[in-house]
């Protein structure tokens, strides 16, 4: 997976290089730049001043002394004033260390979120740069680096309020809950209504059906079965390349869009009966940008089913139904509650 957030202390995270957020000394202070110091040890400092310290947007590499990582690349990012230039200064920092990254032979990078602390940039502004400026190296960059973002204490809760419909979906006020199953008890006439038990929708529709739909199958008795019955043999890696081929994309294209990395995605492409976890299977779902009906399907060629059983699901359905396939903001909305990522895994 290219691109994760984790929660976490930086100075624990094994990987080649680990990000500092520095000031334009580079000779120690606060925040994560003085928790890097403490746990890398006095040889740190030492080549720091070498350095001669580092302008703002810009950045510069050390060893990793005693820190579980062989580099550390100090960035200085904006005191935050809201205008353009922070804006551009706080992505600069970003680019700035990949390319370093890239250029000393780095295949994992760790980042804090840089200028969210002292540097006073708002921790939802300072979190949607660095997600949109790595992401956007990442798709532009063969070098096939592994980026995570770690987030330190209680940062990571403050993602939910960035996904307010979802948090109350997923954590509804308690007099809501009675008044829904209430309704829910007294709505279940609409298989009735439909004229189709569930068992012979869930037969012949995949069981991933929303049950709104079971009406809309009714109706047009059964006008897509004979396609479904069509591509019934197909297996989840001819489906997958079907539908690349259908939505004109490339493999790269695709496996990007899915956070995959390309190893995962040979496999599958050597493989017609490779069986993909569940995250993997839905992240290629997102990137062919498919809807809830070819969405199930897909899965269910893979083993799996799309429903309401669990919070995972109902974030991913949350944004299938909504269209939005951004897979990076469909992560931050599954980290932020606590759930596995879209990706190879
Ligand atoms: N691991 C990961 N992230 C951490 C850690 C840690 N151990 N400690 C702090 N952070 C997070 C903070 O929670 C914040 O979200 O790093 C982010 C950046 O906060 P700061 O460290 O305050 O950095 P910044 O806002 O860029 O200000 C830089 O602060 O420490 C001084 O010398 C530094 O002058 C510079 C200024």
């Amino acid at each position: 997976m290219p691109f994760k957030t984790v929660r976490g202390d930086i100075t624990d995270f094994e990987c080649d290089a680990i990000v500092n957020a520095a000031n334009d000394s580079l000779l120690g202070g606060g925040g994560v730049d003085g928790a890097i110091h403490r746990a890398a040890g006095p040889g740190l400092l030492e080549e720091c001043r070498t350095l001669g310290g580092c302008r703002t947007g810009e950045a510069k590499i050390t060893g990793g002394y005693m820190l579980p990582c062989r580099f550390v690349i100090h960035t200085v990012g904006p005191v935050w004033d809201g205008t353009g230039q922070s804006r551009r200064e706080l992505a600069s920092c970003y680019v700035k260390s990949l390319e370093l990254a890239e250029k000393n032979g780095c295949k994992s990078v760790a980042f804090p979120l840089i200028s969210s602390g002292a540097y006073g940039c708002p921790f939802d502004v300072a979190y949607e740069i660095a997600v949109s400026t790595i992401t956007e190296y990442l798709s532009n960059s063969d070098g096939n680096v592994v980026v995570t973002l770690v987030l330190y204490g209680k940062e990571p809760d403050r993602l939910r309020d960035l996904f307010p419909e979802l948090k109350s979906r997923l954590y509804p006020p308690k007099k809501l809950l009675s008044k829904s199953r209430n309704a829910y008890s007294a709505g279940n006439g609409l298989f009735s209504a439909a004229k189709l038990s569930r068992k012979d929708a869930d037969i012949c529709f995949g069981s991933v059906m929303q049950e709104a739909s079971l009406d809309e199958c009714a109706s047009t008795g059964y006008r897509d079965l004979d396609m479904r019955l069509e591509h019934l043999d197909e297996s989840f890696a001819d489906m997958l390349f079907r539908k690349i081929d259908e939505k004109s994309m490339s493999d790269v294209q695709c496996y990007k869009k899915a956070n995959l990395d390309r190893k995962l995605f040979s496999k599958i492409r050597s493989d017609r009966l490779y069986r993909p976890s569940k995250t993997t299977a839905l992240a290629l779902a997102v990137a062919l940008e498919l809807g809830m009906e070819e969405t199930g399907e897909l899965l269910l060629k893979a083993g799996y089913a799309l429903n309401d059983s669990s919070r995972f699901d109902i974030i991913v359905k949350y944004f299938i139904e909504k269209g939005i396939y951004d897979i990076y903001e469909i992560n931050g909305a599954l980290f932020a509650f606590d759930q596995k990522l879209l990706g190879g895994c």
